[in-house]
């Protein structure tokens, strides 16, 4: 006989949902730990089921067993817009994905490299001059312009700090008790988001975005004529701001980390990068693909540390049963990202960086679904839409960094911050770069 899956469900009216907001990370490898790789909690008034590890990972990811609509909780829906595609299912959500995908193809991504990394040289050359400093701040800038550049073809030359300062009010309040008040965080949020959402109709209106997502997004047609309209594109550009800015921030600040505290991993990188790729020059996506050291340490980047606790939220669309657990028809269900990077079973002493350790044979190599910081399945499915791009950029960026600065990083704490998406280290991404001669 099956039973339900362990796990408490906590206080009335609200279950866990507090504790989840304030620290999925923890809390979901913590559950993890304590029942297995499917547990259960109760976020607002819906028990959700957690699945950690690649086998039950893999189970939630299949569209047989859980669909996306009305998955997500309203509050999340609401900020990011309810139909948007990781709330879609179906049909809608394949026609919809498809055209989505078209930004994210080799060639339009070897076009976009040029200019993302006119913004990344803008900063470099800004720390360069600066000395030692904190970066942090910076890389929240740094990732908002990448991603203004990609989806709302703005100018790689300047930044736009309003809207950058929107998408972090905007993040801090899709982790913040959904409470829709004027002073509250997930009030603030709204506010923001309705500043971009007018900011990005008028880019669409505007720009024809040529040389950039954008651009390509306008232009994508599906195999019976099918394109995104306006309001579409509209909507899913703030979900790809939204996920690009956080992501892409992560992203360079734990590179940056990796270079400071692995200088031998460093060394390596160099030696990789003077041999595949020229001075100066932003990368080819050729060139890149080249640097198979720089690929792997790239992976371990989005295994080792914490970026996307877990995926968006899912509803079992009939009794289920996996491992003598019964998960009932209606309840909600989530990947849990985090545990299922931090599993070690699946990768030996796994709260430890090791460049080397995700190099392309290792990745092949992988059960399904255990390498999952981009969800998984199929890219039709609910996978990242982004995953191909961040895959070619931070191999990118490791590169061309190593090829052209050198970095110093004192003694600082970089332990994650803690908290919401995508928590930086905590001392702030110390670092003194000057430029190689
Ligand atoms: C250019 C940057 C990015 C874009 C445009 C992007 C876009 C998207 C889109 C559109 C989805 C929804 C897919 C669907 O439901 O069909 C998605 C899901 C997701 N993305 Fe990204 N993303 C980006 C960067 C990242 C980064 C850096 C991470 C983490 C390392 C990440 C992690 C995820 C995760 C975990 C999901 C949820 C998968 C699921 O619900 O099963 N994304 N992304």
């Amino acid at each position: 006989m099956s039973q339900p899956p362990p796990g408490s469900l906590g206080a009335p009216f609200v279950g866990e949902a507090f504790k989840f907001l304030k620290d999925p990370f923890s809390f979901t490898l913590s559950r993890t730990k304590q029942h297995g790789a499917i547990w259960k909690t109760k976020i607002l008034s819906d028990v959700t089921v957690f699945f950690a590890g690649p086998k039950a990972f893999s189970f939630f990811m299949d569209p047989e067993n859980f669909t996306r609509e009305n998955g997500s909780p309203k509050f999340m829906q609401e900020l990011l817009h309810p139909d948007a595609v990781p709330f879609l299912d179906g049909d809608k959500h394949k026609t919809r994905k498809r055209l989505l995908l078209a930004a994210f193809t080799d060639q339009v991504m070897d076009g976009y490299l040029p200019g993302v990394f006119a913004v990344i040289k803008r900063f470099l050359d800004r720390w360069v001059t600066d000395g030692e400093k904190a970066v942090a701040g910076d890389l929240s800038q740094l990732g908002f312009d990448v991603a203004d550049y990609l989806f709302a073809a703005s100018d790689p030359a300047t930044s736009n700090v309003d809207g950058a300062n929107d998408f972090t009010i905007m993040n801090k309040g899709t982790f913040a008790p959904p409470i829709n008040l004027p002073f509250t965080a997930y009030g603030k949020a709204i506010k923001a988001r309705d500043r971009l959402r007018a900011y990005l109709k008028e880019q669409v209106a505007n720009k024809d975005g040529k040389g950039t997502a954008l651009g390509v997004l306008k232009e994508a047609r599906g195999p019976n004529g099918e394109s995104l309209t306006a309001r579409e594109l509209e909507i899913e550009l703030l979900h790809f701001f939204f996920a690009a800015h956080g992501g892409l921030t992560a992203a360079f600040a734990w590179i940056l980390t990796v270079l400071g505290e692995h200088p031998e991993l460093a060394a390596k990188l160099r030696a990789e990068a003077n041999a595949k790729l020229p001075a100066g020059a932003a990368p080819t996506l050729v060139q890149t693909r080249a640097l198979e050291l720089a690929r792997a340490a790239s992976r371990e980047v989005l295994r080792a540390y914490p970026i996307a606790p877990v995926t968006f939220i899912g509803v079992a669309k009939k009794d289920l049963e996996l491992d003598g657990y019964a998960i009932r028809a209606g309840w909600k269900g989530a990947g849990a990202i985090w545990a299922t990077l931090q599993d070690g079973t699946t990768f030996a002493d796994p709260t430890s960086y090791k460049g080397d350790r995700l190099g392309d044979a290792a990745h092949a190599g992988l059960p399904e679904s255990a390498f999952v910081p981009q969800g998984g399945g199929p890219p039709d499915g609910h996978r990242c839409a982004g995953e191909a791009l961040i895959q070619l950029v931070m191999p990118a960026f490791f590169g061309w960094f190593t090829r052209n600065y050198d970095l110093s990083y004192p003694q600082q704490d970089s332990s994650p911050g803690g908290g919401g998406l995508g928590p930086l280290p905590k001392g702030g991404v110390r670092v003194k770069i000057t430029k190689r001669s």
